[in-house]
């Protein structure tokens, strides 16, 4: 690793791009990143030598952790060859991917079109359905993010479409799944209730123009919210009995993060396509896959098939994924998944019982969330779903502690979210919540 910088020069690199470049989601003034030099395993290092324990994962995607050589040995191998060809031609990494995507995702999803990221799997996803079905709606949950595209994003619910509203594009029907935490009448009536309410909208919308249902595996930043317990499965149902297609969105909830390769199998559903992309190469080059059902596939075969990408299955991002999907099996990574999973939720339960502030836990694998409360009888959230600036006095405290702590997390309105490395071991977990205890505190004494 080469000299870490003087303070001085870490102003420089953090003033360069503050001035020269754009932020996402942010206003641009006042904002403090973290200038990173380098990272390895759970850890990120600033260029002062800093510390942070990356609990997120980055965007959840840097599921092998960081900075893993083997997948910079295999991208230098491949660069070395040849870094670009069109998509016409093919490369022994292309199809060595394709291969192995067929061989982890459910029976029956054996052929992959590669894109360059999520949302770009999810548009051709959405214009596939369309062109199978012959049909224009989509079906999609409010409380859910598929990229930020156009498409895409009209496709999700999240509050950060809301500034674009008047662009979205059309034939994107929202339904709600009622939020479990605070629902009064029971688990098997949320289940009814759910599925009642998909069902009236179909009713409504016309089952015939219905091209498909889009639904992550296991919902992402929307708060890690649980699906009725055999929801999925009576929306496959539903789905069959209307020639309905059912797209599930692993973009964030695939390769391991949720203790198994994909987050559906947590439901024991086959969907008819996977959209994906992040752990494909956790996050070392953009790549992102849309695999379809051999029943989609075969149409295509006599049919021209109206989708591209000048970057479809870019030889450098398929070299990274097949050395991430072997990073995966050879350090058994997926399995650890499920293994600190359980580990951690065992310890939440105790940083409930320390801390009032902990109002619910939602986890699977090591993609989970706390949602911190004012008050554990009422369940009213430390700040509110899209909270404004006024509204997040408190857990902007909150964050604030955990990055002098030493931690790199996402906290968004009322949610600390904890979804490290699949690499990381209890030791590490333990440091993690420890910090995470420290800084709730804050929440525990606010009015
Ligand atoms: C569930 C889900 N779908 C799609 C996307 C979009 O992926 P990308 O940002 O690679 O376009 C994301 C990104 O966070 C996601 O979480």
């Amino acid at each position: 690793m080469s000299e870490i910088k003087t303070i001085s020069e870490t102003k420089e690199i953090i003033q360069d791009n503050l001035e020269y470049t754009l932020f996402s989601w942010s206003k641009q003034k006042g904002i403090a990143p973290i200038a990173v030099k380098y990272g390895e395993g759970v850890y990120l290092y600033d260029y002062d030598g800093k510390r942070y324990l990356d609990f997120s994962s980055g965007l959840m995607n840097v599921n092998i952790g960081h900075g893993n050589q083997r997948v910079t040995e295999a991208v230098a191998r491949q660069m070395q060859e040849v870094s670009y060809i069109t998509p016409n031609c093919v490369t022994k990494v292309r199809g060595e991917l394709g291969k192995k995507l067929a061989s982890i995702t459910p029976k029956g999803l054996n052929k992959t079109l590669f894109t360059v990221g999520g949302a770009e799997a999810i548009e051709n996803a959405v214009k596939l359905a369309r062109m199978y079905t012959g049909r224009h709606k989509i079906l999609c949950r409010y409380q859910s993010y598929h990229g930020a595209s156009y498409g895409a994003m009209s496709a999700g619910g999240d509050p950060r479409k809301l500034p674009a509203d008047a662009q979205q594009a059309p034939n994107f029907v929202h339904f709600d799944i009622p939020y479990k935490y605070r629902w009064e009448y029971g688990e098997e009536n949320l289940l009814k209730e759910s599925v009642a309410q998909l069902e009236r909208v179909i009713a409504f919308e016309g089952p015939s123009n219905i091209a498909a249902i889009l639904l992550e595996g296991e919902s992402g930043s929307s708060g890690c919210l649980k699906y009725p317990v055999g929801y999925l499965k009576k929306v496959r149902e539903i789905c069959d009995l209307h020639g309905i297609l059912f797209i599930a969105d692993e973009v964030m909830s695939g390769f391991g993060r949720t203790g198994k390769w994909f987050g559906i199998e947590n439901h024991d559903v086959v969907p008819d396509m996977i959209a994906t992309a992040k752990g494909i190469t956790s996050g070392y080059i953009p790549l992102g896959a849309l695999i379809v059902s051999d029943k989609i596939a075969e149409r295509y075969n006599d049919n021209v098939l109206w989708l591209g990408l000048t970057y479809s299955a870019h030889p450098v991002s398929c070299a990274a994924g097949v050395e991430v999907l072997k990073i995966y099996e050879d350090d058994d990574l997926i399995s650890n998944a499920a293994a600190m999973g359980k580990y951690i939720d065992e310890q939440v339960e105790k940083l409930k019982q320390k801390h009032p502030s902990i109002g619910d836990w939602r986890n699977t694998g090591l993609l989970g969330c706390l949602e911190l409360v004012k008050n554990r009888k009422t369940k009213e959230p430390m700040a509110p779903f899209n909270a404004k600036p006024d509204e997040m006095v408190v857990m902007n405290k909150v964050a604030a502690r955990l990055r002098e702590l030493g931690m790199y997390t996402f906290v968004r309105w009322s949610y600390i979210f904890i979804a490290p490395p699949l690499c990381i071991t209890k030791e590490q977990v333990d440091e993690g919540l420890a910090m995470i205890s420290d800084a709730v505190s804050i929440a525990d004494k606010a009015p």
